[in-house]
């Protein structure tokens, strides 16, 4: 009798220990916790602020969008660098939806070339009016994209429309526009930082067949297709004007 009683509160005691644990880890699992971590004091001086943003705002202002690259290659490792810049954006609920393609391999390089130019061409000829033509002549651009196989890199800038959540469902990663926006600028503020140049490019209809050859899957979109390297010796940029600081903001 008393051997009886013995076993059955061993076996529920085991019972409800296996149940707690099963539990537990379930909620782990669906459950990310974030441990608070002390944020480091970094106050600075108000006269180092002053000439920081001003060195800063400075060295933003020589940046400049080349269309024609040098073939000089440089270490990938500056390219890692500015990927991780670029990862340290901040992001809706922290889901960081971005990923970034970097092409080094001419092969891959030419495929792209070759599709962004046929698309490119009828864009040109076909698909845009005579207007969005007239306003591209400043720059010079064509449907020939030389700076897609000249530049030593392509880092090619794609959005994680959705992600699998924890519960294993697919969950929509919520401003997934906003939060890629912000890290291709830093992505762009990174590769001037470190001397390099690059072309902002969002090549019109390309999306598709350039994620199938870099073999993405379809919840990504492509955002910008970026070659990194330095201006061809002697290109020229156009002369523009940017906004002065009393046409940039409003004051309440
Ligand atoms: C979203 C976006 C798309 C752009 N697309 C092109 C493009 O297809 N071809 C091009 O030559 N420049 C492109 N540019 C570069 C702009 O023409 C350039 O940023 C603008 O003229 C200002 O010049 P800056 O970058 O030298 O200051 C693009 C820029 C942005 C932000
Ligand atoms: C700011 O002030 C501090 C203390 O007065 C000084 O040591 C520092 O050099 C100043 N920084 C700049 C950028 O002038």
């Amino acid at each position: 009798m008393i051997n009886d009683l013995y076993w059955f509160s061993c076996c529920s005691f085991l019972l409800v220990f296996l149940c707690c644990t099963v539990l537990f880890l379930l909620r782990l699992k669906t459950k990310t916790f974030h441990k608070l971590v002390k944020e480091e004091e970094k106050k600075l001086p108000k006269n180092d602020s002053i000439k920081r943003s001003q060195d800063f705002y400075q060295l933003m202002n020589t940046r400049r969008t080349v269309r024609h690259f040098s073939k000089e290659s440089f270490p990938i490792d500056i390219i890692y660098n500015i990927i991780k810049a670029a990862g340290t954006s901040p992001s809706a609920a922290h889901a960081q939806p971005w990923k970034f393609v970097i092409v080094q391999s001419a092969e891959i390089k030419n495929r792209i070339r070759e599709i962004v130019e046929e698309e490119e061409e009828t864009n040109y000829k076909k698909r845009m009016g005579k207007k969005w033509v007239d306003d591209l002549k400043f720059s010079k651009t064509d449907w020939v994209k030389e700076y897609i196989t000249d530049a030593p890199y392509l880092i090619l800038v794609f959005r994680q429309v959705s992600a699998i959540g924890e519960n294993g469902k697919e969950e929509v990663n919520c401003y997934s526009e906003q939060c890629v926006c912000i890290a291709a600028g830093r992505l762009l503020t990174a590769i001037h930082y470190a001397g390099l140049a690059t072309l902002t490019s969002t090549p019109l209809n390309c999306g598709p067949p350039l994620r199938d050859l870099l073999q993405r899957p379809p919840e990504e979109k492509l955002t910008l297709l970026l070659p990194v390297g330095y201006p061809l010796e002697g290109c020229l940029v156009p002369r523009l004007k940017r906004k002065l600081l009393k046409d940039l903001f409003i004051e309440l």
